[in-house]
């Protein structure tokens, strides 16, 4: 049964991402009357789905457990914790449903009609959508935005049955601790999701191709990361490629090499192996080749000023060009929206906050040293541990510090790097002066809470010029 709509909507927004919901929820609060479809039975995207916020919350329960087991250093006997993995996977379901129910009501308050089912672009203005429910719905739109986001990239000659071997949304569901848990891809995703794993008691080895871990931050920080994380038990195997993944009834046989040169190969036995290699455009099945939207080599639509080769169809998110965060995709999304609007939406690709949510953390914003270096920049360097910090001291979270780059010349702020506890949070501050175009000098005269960790932000920034007061 097919039902069409008249020439109903101004917007229609496929894919309930970050980028789409923001997107759709603007462009109503604009006067746009706007639809969004999704074909998850649950509006939010990978994000909130199978993404961040499952992610986080395993991270947050799995890092209380850990620290649990420490309450005796502060005075707090709790005897051994012991997990009931059952009852924290019930807890990450609930932080699940808890985010999509409130998208649900957002789209109800500013009367975006939201759809469940699959949606195919049939022509610059139509899309037919299949409903979850059974049925189809035709849609006439004057304007489209794809946010169909993105899913995990495979890897070659590996099979996913996301119970052995498994993407991160397998390893967001296991329902025992892994003996060994074998990640391939030392990335944002392996050390999130090795550090919830590795919490709960397994043996984590982690598998880079590459002779260091998570490419795009800042060396010193990424080295500094490293050893912490070895600290808490992580092996990493660098400069290796896994080259076969064999799994056997209840356990899986690796094979690694190392990546560049011949070489002996070695094997391992372990419990689970997780593929996280980064994660590629998704755009299968939304008729884009009939409407001839173009895509690059990556496979992402190509896009300028978010707007596709085709008029009236526009893309933002993870299926564009541009790191693959939520942020960045909900911005676009407001972007695109206030275009459409009449208004003129903006992105600073410049100052784009990035964080892995481990323990300690690690931030960024704007450019590293390597980056800095490689553009021929004079720049100076703000460094101050938090070993020096009074409440890092107290709290015992004294591992890291936080890195201030500024231009020689100006004192402009040119990025700011931190591994440190409250990093992502930390960050903030940053990303707020560089949008100001503030210097370093700037973030020093800034008065800072005592006692704080962002008193190490504020000493980095001393530091620019040699003159940090607790070190
Ligand atoms: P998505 O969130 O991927 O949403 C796209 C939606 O489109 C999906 O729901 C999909 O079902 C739908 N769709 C696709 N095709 C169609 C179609 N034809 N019809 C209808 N619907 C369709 N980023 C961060 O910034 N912070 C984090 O902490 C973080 N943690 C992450 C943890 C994990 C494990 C993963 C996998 C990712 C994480 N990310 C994180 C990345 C973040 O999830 C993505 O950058 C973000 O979700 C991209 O948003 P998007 O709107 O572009 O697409
Ligand atoms: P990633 O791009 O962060 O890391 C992939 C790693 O795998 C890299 O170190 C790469 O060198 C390595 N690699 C690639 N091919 C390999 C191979 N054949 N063998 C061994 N190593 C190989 O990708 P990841 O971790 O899968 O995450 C995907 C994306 O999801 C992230 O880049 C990020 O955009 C997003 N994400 C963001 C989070 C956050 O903001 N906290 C959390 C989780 C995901």
């Amino acid at each position: 049964m097919s039902e069409e709509v008249g020439d109903d909507f101004d917007l229609v927004v496929i894919g309930s991402g970050p980028g789409g919901y923001v997107c759709a929820i603007r462009a109503a609060q604009l006067g746009l009357r706007v639809a969004c479809v999704d074909k998850r039975g649950s509006h939010g995207g990978t994000c909130l789905n199978i993404g961040c916020i499952p992610s986080k919350a395993l991270l947050h329960a799995s890092e209380v457990f850990a620290e649990a087991a420490h309450a005796g250093d502060m005075g707090i006997q709790l005897g051994k914790p012991k997990l009931d993995l059952p009852a924290m996977m019930t807890y990450k379901e609930n932080g699940i449903t808890g985010n999509t129910q409130g998208i649900d009501f957002l789209f109800k308050k500013n009367k975006v009609e939201a759809l469940h089912g699959s949606a195919m672009i049939v022509a610059s203005g139509k899309i037919e959508v299949s409903l979850l429910a059974g049925g189809t719905r035709t849609l006439n739109t004057k304007n489209i935005v794809i946010a169909t986001g993105s899913e995990s990239t495979p890897l070659q000659g590996v099979e996913i049955d996301e119970k052995l071997v498994v993407t991160s949304t397998g390893a967001l569901e296991f329902d025992a601790v892994p003996k060994h848990l074998l990640i391939v891809g030392a990335g944002i995703i392996g050390l999130e999701l090795g550090s919830v794993w590795a919490r709960l008691g397994a043996e984590v080895t982690v598998v880079e191709f590459l002779d260091r871990i998570t490419p795009g931050v800042d060396e010193e920080v990424a080295k500094q990361f490293q050893r912490i994380l070895q600290k808490q038990g992580f092996k990493f195997l660098l400069g290796k490629k896994v080259t076969e993944v064999k799994p056997l009834k209840a356990s899986v046989k690796v094979t690694i090499e190392p990546a560049q040169s011949e070489g002996e190969a070695e094997t391992l036995s372990v419990d689970k192996v997780l593929v996280s290699i980064g994660r590629r455009p998704y755009t299968e099945g939304l008729g884009l080749e009939s409407v001839g939207v173009q895509l690059d080599v990556a496979g992402r639509i190509e896009t300028n000023g978010f707007k596709t080769n085709v008029d009236g169809i526009y893309a933002i998110g993870d299926v564009i060009s541009g790191p693959m965060l939520a942020h960045k995709a909900e911005d676009e999304g407001i972007a695109v929206a206030e275009m459409l609007a009449g208004k003129s939406g903006h992105v600073n690709y410049d100052v784009i906050p990035g964080v892995i949510y481990t323990a300690p953390e690690v931030a960024w914003v704007g450019l590293n040293e390597e980056e800095l270096t490689q553009k021929g920049v004079d720049y100076r360097i703000g460094k101050f541990p938090f070993m020096a910090n009074g409440r890092a001291k107290v709290n015992h979270t004294t591992d890291g510090f936080v890195k201030i780059l500024a231009d020689t010349k100006t004192d402009r702020i040119l990025g700011v790097h931190i591994v440190g506890p409250e990093a992502g949070n930390m960050i903030a501050e940053a990303a707020v002066a560089m949008e100001f175009g503030g210097s370093a000098e700037d973030l020093a005269r800034t008065c800072h809470a005592h006692p704080t960790l962002t008193e190490a932000v504020k000493e980095a920034a001393l530091a620019v010029e040699d003159r940090a007061i607790h070190m």
